[in-house]
């Protein structure tokens, strides 16, 4: 009778250590901007998220969850960015870092992620060095060149001349820098660059000097969100379409979710992007559908959305293949060559070298379809590197 008795409280105890062995919490960092004038960014963010985690898309093996720890940068903001790794890894123990809209929050963190040896998946941030500073960074994102260089191309087979207004934040000096590159080994002449400050709502003086310079096209890289509004207010206001200046640039100048808000303004623009909410595969098809079904019919999902959204799916695909025991050096293996053929944006991949993204761009035209603004996709460049890395490596 004693011997049964311990034979089931042994049994009862090992069945409760198997329990807490599979009871695995993994607990990632988000470092989002949920406030501030910038808001809108971060809010695209949250809601893939979100809609990814509650849609049942993150698959993870019985009895691992994922915690996600949520902090605020309120913005461009690198200190208080850095604060809130460093807080996110020490206090917090987080495992993996994701999240950051803003390029100088990155690179304030991407020392952190490397002295601690925390994965840090990049959801937006563009600027192409920003993944040579830390071994632990992979994107899901874009970076300016993938967009800009291919559009200097294709512009300088349509215009003879054009200017260059850019933010004046690390973006900003890819999307010029890249732009220019290839529009002039095209046979394009640049007549003037103006760098602007990030946060302006304000564009006429730099649009006026624009104006008088009379180039047939205007490249354009302002922040997504709200400053492109601004933008393409200042755009309309001033007249430059009427004086027959073509507006092009990356996507970012019409991002989605924006394009309500522009009027008439932007019909006609030329962008080169990784995604449009207009984009007719199937996969994008359910993923706005799901997302408007969730938010609102007029909650219209951008890039940094689809950046969020396969982000999330790269962080429960390497959770899941360790089983929620997530080693550093493990999770980088994985998400070197981590695939997704089935994005809403076309395939994508992370390039085990450089460990950013490698995807479709499109060249669009913004239209009016059925009453709509939206970024209609007429060409595809496929499977795309990120120039700046392809030029360094040779
Ligand atoms: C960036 O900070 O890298 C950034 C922000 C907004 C964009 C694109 C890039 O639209």
């Amino acid at each position: 009778m004693k011997l049964r008795t311990s034979a089931l409280l042994a049994g009862a105890f090992a069945f409760a250590l198997a329990g807490a062995a599979a009871a695995q919490t993994v607990r990632v960092g988000l470092i989002n901007t949920y406030s501030g004038p910038m808001a809108s960014n971060g809010d695209q963010i949250e809601k893939a998220i979100n809609l990814f985690m509650k849609s049942g898309q993150c698959k993870l093996p019985p009895g691992v969850k994922i915690e996600i720890i949520k902090r605020d940068d309120t913005g461009i903001n690198p200190e208080t960015a850095k604060r809130l790794a460093q807080e996110l890894i020490v206090r917090e123990r987080v495992q993996i870092l994701t999240g950051v809209v803003w390029t100088p929050n990155a690179l304030a963190i991407a020392p952190l992620a490397t002295e601690a040896k925390v994965p840090f998946v990049i959801m937006n941030a563009g600027t192409a060095m920003i993944t040579t500073m830390s071994p632990y960074i992979a994107r899901t994102s874009f970076t300016l060149w993938q967009s800009s260089y291919p559009l200097g191309k294709w512009a300088s087979n349509k215009f003879k001349t054009a200017y260059v207004a850019v933010s004046d934040f690390g973006p900003g000096h890819d999307a010029q820098e890249a732009f220019t590159k290839s529009f002039t080994e095209g046979g394009g002449k640049i007549l003037g660059t103006v760098r602007m400050p990030p946060p302006t709502s304000d564009f006429a003086p730099f649009l006026q000097r624009v104006k008088d310079a009379k180039p047939e096209a205007l490249f354009v890289f302002v922040p997504a969100g709200k400053s492109a509004t601004a933008l393409m207010k200042g755009f309309g206001d001033l007249g430059l379409g009427q004086a027959g200046i073509k507006l092009i640039g990356p996507g970012d100048i019409v991002t989605d979710e924006e394009l309500p808000n522009m009027g008439d303004v932007p019909l006609g623009v030329i962008s080169m992007f990784h995604y449009s909410a207009a984009g007719d595969r199937p996969a994008n098809k359910m993923f706005v559908a799901s997302y408007q079904k969730e938010y609102g019919p007029k909650a219209w999902p951008n890039f940094i959305s689809v950046g969020a959204w396969d982000g999330m799916q790269a962080i429960c695909d390497v959770v899941a293949a360790q089983n929620g025991k997530v080693d550093p050096e493990k999770t980088m293996l994985l998400l070197r060559g981590w695939k997704n053929p089935n994005s809403p944006r076309g395939p994508i991949e992370i390039d085990p070298r450089t460990r950013d993204v490698v995807q479709n761009e499109y060249i669009r035209e913004t239209r009016k379809v059925d009453g709509v603004v939206k970024n209609v996709e007429l060409e595809t460049f496929p499977m795309v590197k990120d120039p700046w890395k392809e030029f360094a490596q040779k």
